[in-house]
């Protein structure tokens, strides 16, 4: 029963679709409309600036943030901790508010492993940095950043139970990454450049 609630109630928390809200509410710009459509914090930053997508990022990570502590909570295992922080992922990539579409999973992704694995996280993040610093594509680094991720979890020795939550974690960005992978093999993939949608 507890997991039961922990899986719904970390869903319903990561389908809070927060780049489409702070671009709606802050900006008037429904970032679904420009740059790659997608709602998570690099479009945002695209779309309507390195502020808002600040925001996009910070509150996206929380969701993962708050899956985790709803799970420690409720169930208070290691095994709950994930249950509530994959619901939250699995929230914000096929939202229950946006007929079940969503975003990538990157920042809800990394709001949780940053709660479990804060070692790991930053080894993921600097090589997200590098990735992302030399070619310009925020989409390779995350897809290389998450294939990475179950194994530097293997490498590191780290429990069996995030094992296996860093291989649905991974699959989950990379399954999302799909149109951005066909961008990427057509040579089409967007760059990342801050802007700010002209709506005039
Ligand atoms: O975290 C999402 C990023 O990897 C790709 O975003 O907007 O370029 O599809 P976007």
């Amino acid at each position: 029963m507890a997991f039961a609630l922990v899986v719904v109630l970390g869903y319903l928390i990561g389908s809070i679709p927060n780049g489409l809200l702070i671009g709606k509410w802050f900006c008037k710009v429904d970032i679904r409309q420009f740059g790659s459509k997608n709602i998570g914090a690099t479009n945002a930053f695209r779309v309507l600036g390195p502020w808002p997508a600040l925001g996009v990022f910070l509150t996206d990570a929380l969701k993962g943030v708050i899956g985790v502590y709803i799970g420690q909570t409720l169930i208070g295992t290691p095994a709950g901790q994930l249950a509530g922080g994959i619901a939250a992922m699995a929230g914000h990539n096929w939202s229950l508010f946006l007929g079940f579409k969503g975003g990538r999973g990157v920042a809800t992704g990394l709001g949780i492993i940053a709660v479990l694995m804060p070692k790991i996280t930053l080894i993921v993040f600097l090589v997200w940095a590098v990735i992302v610093y030399f070619t310009r594509y925020v989409s390779l680094g995350s897809i290389v950043g998450a294939a990475l991720l179950p194994l530097l979890v293997w490498a590191m020795g780290e429990q069996t139970e995030f094992l296996y939550f860093s291989l649905v974690a991974a699959l989950f960005v990379i399954v999302r990454h799909r149109p951005n992978i066909q961008r990427l093999l057509r040579g089409e993939e967007l760059k990342i450049k801050a802007g700010k949608v002209n709506k005039s």
